[in-house]
């Protein structure tokens, strides 16, 4: 979908593989860009304005913990643009022994999120149709054992992002759901993996797990930018040690009648 002349939202944009992305979708000529994110950078507000006065960035202050920092997000959204095209849902972090918040940023927040925008994405509704991209991980296609419980918040990333990219629901609100799965990639959210594990003897394969190849945040964010343009409902994509490749999932089951 092109996205010149489109309103368009990145959760999590002043993020490492964020703000790449953000910058490689600056030349596209959005019509307004709205950065969500609970940290604050006006620097890079600034300097990603800079790229093109055609589209006009916000940044709006966002806790996805928290659902009236959701509704009242998506509300000015709304009031400054009418529509929402674009949903990028990046916010994430990995440590295991809080429980409840990885759950409640990586799944539950990415959750509300999608529901308080999606009417405004809806044709059915007061939408104009549109695409939602969730970033999962690879490790929510395998398990991981250093990070259990982060692999469980992006396996459920991984249901609901196929779940609602359903045909069925496809037809009826135009909206796309897409999945982008970053193998590791070198942000601060990897560092000091060591104290972020499952359990205390998780430590020797979790230093094994942060030995692996990564990939640079620039490569990732150019990929997601890639996959943000794609439009394609139920895509699955993902970016590894510099490579995009497109995932069939494996079916085990499926309803009989
Ligand atoms: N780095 C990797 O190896 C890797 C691998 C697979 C998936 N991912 C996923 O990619 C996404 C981006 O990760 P990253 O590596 O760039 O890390 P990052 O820490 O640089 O970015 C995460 C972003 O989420 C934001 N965030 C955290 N808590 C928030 C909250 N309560 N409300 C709103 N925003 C909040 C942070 O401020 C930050 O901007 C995450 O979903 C992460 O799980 C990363």
């Amino acid at each position: 979908m092109p996205l010149s002349g489109k309103n368009v939202i990145f959760v999590g944009g002043l993020g490492f593989i964020g703000y790449e992305c953000c910058k490689k979708l600056m030349p596209k000529n959005m019509a307004n860009f709205f950065v969500f994110d609970v940290l604050e950078n006006a620097d890079n507000i600034k300097a990603l304005q800079a790229l093109n006065t055609k589209t006009k960035v916000h940044y709006i202050k966002f806790d996805i913990t928290k659902k009236e920092s959701i509704k009242s997000a998506i509300a000015e959204v709304v009031s400054k643009a009418k529509y929402i095209d674009v949903l990028v849902n990046g916010a994430g972090i990995l440590t295991d022994p809080n429980v409840e918040l990885t759950m409640n940023i990586n799944l539950i927040g990415l959750i509300n999120t999608t529901f308080e925008a999606l009417p405004f994405m809806d044709k059915n509704k007061q939408g104009r149709g549109g695409v939602i991209v969730n970033i999962a991980s690879v490790l929510g296609l395998e398990p991981c054992p250093p990070a259990a419980v982060y692999c469980a918040s992006k396996f459920g990333v991984m249901g609901f992002s196929r779940s609602i990219s359903d045909p069925y629901y496809y037809k009826i609100t135009g909206v796309a759901v897409v999945t982008f799965c970053p193998g590791l990639t070198e942000t601060p959210l990897k560092n000091n993996i060591g104290s972020k594990y499952t359990f205390e003897y998780s430590k020797k394969i979790s230093e094994e797990l942060n030995g692996t190849k990564t990939q640079k945040p620039e490569v990732c964010g150019a990929h997601l930018a890639q996959v943000v343009e794609s439009h394609e409902n139920g895509g699955i994509y993902i970016s590894n040690q510099g490579t995009l490749s497109k995932v069939t999932p494996t079916v085990y089951w499926q309803p009989t009648y």
